[in-house]
């Protein structure tokens, strides 16, 4: 699989631009949001899906009952594995999203999926997972690049922000070339809507460009 090569073979590359606290734009913007999202950290279970380098999902588990970090990629996995073995509360798994969790139904507070779901094609296996393995009153947050997009010199291949053709675009500090499935936003809220979750909040972060601010970040929160 394409989507697996490529961040499976980014995993110490990531580990090393990201470090222990992610970079300017996951530590600045992103990890202030998500946080205010999750509120209390005390006493919840968490699910963090697409954990990457683990370095978020370990700063939850300070606070936070316990925390499980999962990824598609071994390396991600193995990497998250060695730098947190010391650390009691959190433990890491691989699974992919597009399949069916291993966890019991009702069993976490919160569930993260922070900057995953723009590279999977079909994002309904999430959902229902989610949702499945969320207790009564949990929280499911999402963070994904903005669905607004235009065809740029950054995406050079994509004919309007409604194309959902499959896009590729050098990512990762210049180095990796990513596969991504354009959606919009509805693409991404509708499914959580229907299969019975409320929408509590949606956050829009802006970046400037050209002296025109345009949306970066998109943040959902719902509940179960
Ligand atoms: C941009 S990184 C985000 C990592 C981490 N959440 C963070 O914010 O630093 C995207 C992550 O999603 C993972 N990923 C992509 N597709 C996935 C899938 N289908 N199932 C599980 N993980 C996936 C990649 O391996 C990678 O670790």
């Amino acid at each position: 699989m394409q989507t697996l090569k490529q961040w499976d073979s980014s995993a110490s590359w990531y580990d090393q631009n990201m470090g222990a606290r992610g970079d300017k734009l996951n530590h600045d913007i992103i990890r202030p949001l998500i946080l205010s999202m999750i509120g209390t950290l005390s006493g919840k279970k968490i699910l963090d899906s697409g954990c990457g380098s683990g370095y978020f999902t370990a700063e939850l588990a300070q606070d936070a009952l316990e925390v499980i970090g999962t990824d598609f990629s071994p390396n991600f996995i193995d990497l998250c594995k060695k730098k947190y073995s010391g650390v009691s509360n959190l433990s890491f798994f691989q699974h992919n999203v597009s399949e069916i969790m291993p966890f019991e139904n009702n069993m976490f507070d919160v569930a993260l999926s922070k900057m995953v779901l723009q590279y999977v094609e079909d994002i309904h296996p999430f959902v229902k997972e989610s949702y499945r393995v969320l207790k009564r009153g949990g929280s499911l947050v999402i963070v994904i690049d903005h669905p607004f997009k235009y065809p740029s010199k950054k995406y050079p291949h994509l004919k309007d922000y409604f194309d959902k053709g499959v896009q590729t675009k050098l990512s990762l500090w210049g180095k990796v070339e990513l596969t991504w499935y354009p959606k919009t936003v509805s693409d991404y809220i509708l499914p959580f809507i229907k299969i019975g979750l409320r929408l509590s909040d949606i956050q829009e972060l802006p970046e400037e460009k050209e002296g025109v601010k345009i949306p970066r970040i998109l943040a959902l929160k719902f509940i179960k």
